[in-house]
């Protein structure tokens, strides 16, 4: 009889969610194969044979569920639900070290989430929690992630374990409304996109020499990918023979098909290991209407600035001559770098979609205009009929100042002069079984000592930092307010752009500044109004961005820079809030470090 109860929870489950609430199944398996996504021939993490992944599509109220085999033989794997807040379900984040142990080789994990509308959460909440633990106990070595998303829009996944993103692990969520629930524009048909850069080297030649002494820098990427299509030039010299092919359909340009006087609503992604990227259509605006899963007052743009972790959607009408195609064009921007364009073809039907616009393709943007990037961040505001009121005071002002040091001869980034690194027994099976010993007790600074007289325009007078895996405790329920202040970096006029992703929670986006981030003054500038809620957001270089949140979901939370290289060298923190209204944990999270003492047998 007991092998029952899980089905009649299910069942239970989808009668209770919603009327119209569906269960969506799918079955993944990841592994290696080669694949030639610029022309150059590397192994690359599929899902299903694809990389990009397949997109999950949802209508807010659904069940997603994923069964995840990891068939990479000899390599964990973790998968992050980017942009989804996990209310209820904070060991589904996917966060290696965090949220969870790694996956096994030959393991199934089942991801398991509920798209649902605010006002049903709890119920769903405690429902799936009990759901949850008999599936785990009924299917013993069954991986199972379950999540409740509340809102419509346009989500990412990716891996989420050591540098295993940039293999190829990424893919894109898309939330409708509910049935009968409209968006505030229009549009006749809606795509999907993710832009991505793409390197040679295997992660782990990668991560091996950003951890080496001397430093070895990743360097630029070699090609920019849309929608996991990119062109290298297979002629650079010391291209071995056979590993390039120009005319590998693979590496063929994404075409983008419009029908002419027809309005596409183009979700856009980014999922850059680096890169900050520009993107454009030629001869075609684009309205802003969506920002991470958020309305926006809509605005025009000739080109969109996004960063690794942003999602975006635009509305683009074929109002153009439809006798030809246009370009599309990605460049990396905020580095001086080598990087060449990425390119794909905006194609009237019923032009021929291979069918090379006659036009030489737009240059995009200098890579170092940093004025129009910092505009279009303050140019992102709520939309006016969706706005979440923002509290008007916070309750802890945390200034994590970004550095880049030295420690111990490596090249580190630390917050605050603290390198962050993972435990090895994930956070959130410490704090809720009490397991304090296995990470470092010592909280790190809420502000850097001496930060009055920082000079974030020079390079630091002493530039030892040290590496820790300490967290931050936030209250339950209170508002905190963290200012991200950018500086110079170990080179002498330099200072770069930073892409800061919060898991587990939206935050509203206060203010951008200059400089350095002053206490008492610029609170009073910060846009309390209709500031855009946002789940990554850019730190100009020398500038400050300010962020504010409620701590109100019980779990444990990273903030990272979205650069998988920078957070590999540190460039991350962790929140815990509410610990002990965490419901039972799963067992199938644990197995890791001194969590194997949890798994039943
Ligand atoms: Cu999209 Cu912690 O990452
Ligand atoms: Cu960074």
């Amino acid at each position: 009889m007991k092998n029952l109860q899980p089905l009649i929870y299910v069942l239970l489950l989808s009668v209770l969610c919603l009327a119209e609430a569906r269960i969506r199944h799918y079955r993944w398996e990841v592994k290696y194969e080669f694949k030639s996504p610029d022309c150059y021939r590397k192994l690359v993490i599929t899902i299903n044979g694809r990389s990009p992944g397949p997109t999950i599509r949802a209508q807010q109220g659904d069940t997603v569920i994923v069964d995840l085999k990891n068939s990479l033989l000899t390599e964990n794997v973790a998968i992050h639900w980017h942009g989804i807040r996990q209310i209820g379900s904070p060991w589904a984040d996917g966060t290696e070290g965090v949220s969870q142990c790694p996956i096994l080789p030959g393991d199934t994990f089942r991801y398991m989430f509920v798209v649902d509308r605010v006002k049903n959460t709890k119920s769903v909440i405690l429902l799936t929690t009990s759901l949850f633990s008999e599936f785990v106990d009924f299917y013993a070595s069954m991986f199972l992630f379950e999540f409740v998303i509340i809102n419509a829009g346009t989500y990412l996944y990716h891996a989420h374990y050591g540098m295993q993103r940039e293999a190829g692990l990424y893919g894109s969520i898309r939330v409708a409304l509910p049935t009968g629930e409209a968006e505030p524009f229009s549009y006749d048909y809606d795509r999907s996109i993710i832009l991505n850069d793409w390197y040679h080297k295997s992660t782990y030649e990668q991560a091996a020499g950003l951890s080496s002494i001397p430093f070895v820098w990743v360097g630029d990427p070699q090609s920019l990918l849309i929608q996991g299509r990119g062109r290298f030039n297979c002629s650079t010299p010391g291209i071995a023979t056979g590993f390039c092919n120009a005319t590998n359909p693979e590496c063929s340009p994404y075409v983008f098909t419009v029908v002419p006087g027809k309005t596409y609503r183009l979700r856009i992604g980014s999922l850059t290991a680096l890169a900050a990227l520009s993107f454009e259509i030629e001869g075609h605006n684009m309205t802003v209407v969506e920002a991470d899963g958020h309305y926006v007052e809509p605005f025009v743009v000739n080109n969109l600035f996004i960063y690794s972790g942003e999602t975006y959607s635009v509305l683009i009408t074929a109002n153009q001559d439809p006798s030809r195609n246009y370009w599309t064009v990605t460049k990396m921007v905020s580095r001086n770098n080598t990087t060449p364009n990425g390119l794909a073809i905006f194609n009237y039907y019923p032009n021929h979609p291979t069918k090379s616009p006659p036009t030489v393709p737009p240059s995009g943007p200098f890579w170092n205009d940093i004025e129009a990037r910092v505009n279009q961040s303050l140019a992102i505001k709520s939309h006016p009929n969706y706005i979440h009121p923002v509290p008007q005071t916070s309750d802890r002002v945390i200034i994590l100042l970004n550095t880049q040091n030295r420690i111990n001869g490596s090249v580190k980034w630390s917050i605050n002069n603290v390198s962050f690194t993972l435990p090895h027994t994930p956070y959130l099976v410490s704090l809720k079984e009490n397991l304090l010993h296995t990470f470092e007790q010592a909280p790190p600074p809420d502000v850097i000592n001496g930060y009055d007289n920082y000079d974030i325009n020079a390079v630091a007078p002493n530039v030892n930092a040290t590496s820790s895996n300490s967290l931050y405790r936030l209250k339950f329920n209170t508002t905190v307010d963290i200012i991200l202040q950018n500086a110079n970096t170990l080179n002498v006029n330099n200072s770069e752009t930073h892409p800061w992703h919060l898991h587990g929670h939206d935050f509203w986006v206060v203010g951008y500044g200059r400089g350095k981030f002053n206490v008492s003054e610029d609170p009073k500038r910060y846009n309390l109004v209709n500031p855009i809620m946002k789940n990554t957001v850019p730190v100009h270089p020398y500038g400050w961005t300010a962020l504010r949140f409620i701590a109100d979901n019980p779990g444990v939370w990273a903030f990272h820079c979205h650069i998988e290289s920078h957070f590999f060298m540190g460039m991350g923190a962790v929140f815990e809030e509410g610990i002990d209204k965490v419901a039972n944990l799963p067992s199938s999270i644990m197995g890791c470090g001194d969590s194997k003492r949890f798994v039943k047998p």
